[in-house]
């Protein structure tokens, strides 16, 4: 699932290293109910490699990747005895200011590319082969915006692990070898409170993240009190090992409906540490003290989804056609 660089045609399906793109398409989407739905479902997903040589042929230089991901309701009723250990529903999180709502996705499509129209088209033939099999949960278009910044300014990525540091925090290994090669991946649709956030200082807004806004050199560590999202973000454990995620955020949004949004998404081995991570952010550390990035950003969707590595998906698919 992680590339070995060798790769000669640079489209694929389950990568969840691939380059950061400068367009994304975030697609969550039920599954009706019924076996006849699941197995429709099931025969697109079999011939998804096809559809994204298909559209992703036509421009190699666009890179267009698809993940996908199934939340843990869908894997129930593919009836298999075999669960990626940690895979459950996003369990919501109520702070005293703040709220992490959980909400419906069965299937999670991550579609990226250097183009906007391979991800449409892409998304455009992938809805079309679904059907009435699905109903559409939530989709957000996002784009790189200059140096890969949020609408708040900010870099957001920079301490995202790189080169064989992406396997060892992204990729299930032998902890759960059924499914080693498989990522955990948590979703939220941020939407930001722009005019306020205007109104803090360049100061009061870098303390919030942990960095400088324009050099994107990071800040120290408080040593007590109120702590800056890149440290609440920071997750060791009781032997100081340090447990990182891989974000692909991206910003969207709609000016003439004053809509400025980042799409936080994370993949990582173990979903405890994305959980962690969230419960630091809404519920604060020390308790009470919450994530000031959340003053300014209302989280309106919360789902969990496990991406499988490309043979136990299509295993898990194959199963249910028969
Ligand atoms: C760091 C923005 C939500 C996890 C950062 C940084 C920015 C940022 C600007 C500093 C640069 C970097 O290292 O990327 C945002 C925005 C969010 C958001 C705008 C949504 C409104 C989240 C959520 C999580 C998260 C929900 C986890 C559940 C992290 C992590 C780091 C980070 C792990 C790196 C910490 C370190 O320095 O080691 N974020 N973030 N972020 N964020 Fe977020």
């Amino acid at each position: 699932m992680v590339g070995n660089g060798w790769d000669r045609v640079p489209i694929d399906s389950q990568s969840i290293d691939a380059p950061l793109s400068r367009a994304a398409v975030f697609l969550t989407l039920t599954v009706g109910e019924g076996r006849e739905a699941l197995q429709a479902v099931a025969g697109v997903l079999d011939g998804l490699d096809d559809l994204i040589k298909t559209v992703g042929f036509r421009d190699l230089n666009g890179r267009l990747s698809c993940i996908t991901a199934l939340g843990s309701g869908l894997w129930d009723r593919f009836q298999t005895s075999k669960r990626p250990q940690e895979l459950r529903p996003f369990v919501p999180i109520e702070g005293a200011k703040h709220t992490a709502p959980a909400t419906p996705g069965d299937l999670f499509f991550h579609i990226r590319a250097e183009r906007e129209d391979l991800c449409f088209e892409f998304e455009r033939l992938l809805l079309d082969q679904l059907g009435s099999s699905v109903a559409l949960a939530d989709e957000v278009a996002g784009f790189r915006y200059f140096d890969s910044r949020d609408l708040l300014g900010f870099v957001d990525g920079t301490a995202n692990p790189t080169g064989h540091d992406i396997g060892a925090s992204t990729l299930v290994g032998s902890e759960d070898p059924e499914f080693a090669g498989g990522s955990y991946v948590v979703v939220q649709k941020y939407l930001h409170q722009m005019q306020p956030w205007a109104g803090l200082s360049k100061g009061e807004q870098e303390q919030i993240i942990g960095r400088e806004i324009v050099s994107n050199v990071e800040l120290p560590d408080a040593a007590s009190g109120q702590k800056s999202h890149k440290t609440l973000a920071t997750i060791v454990d009781d032997d100081g090992t340090e447990h990182d995620i891989l974000r692909d955020n991206m910003p969207f949004g709609r000016p003439g409906h004053g809509e400025y949004g980042t799409y936080f998404i994370g993949y990582s081995r173990h979903l405890w540490v994305t959980q962690k991570m969230l419960e630091r952010m809404f519920l604060g550390d020390p308790p009470g003290m919450h994530d000031r990035l959340l003053d300014f950003s209302t989280a309106h969707t919360g789902a969990v989804f496990f991406a499988p590595a490309p043979r136990t998906l299509s295993a898990l698919v194959q199963a249910v056609q028969t």
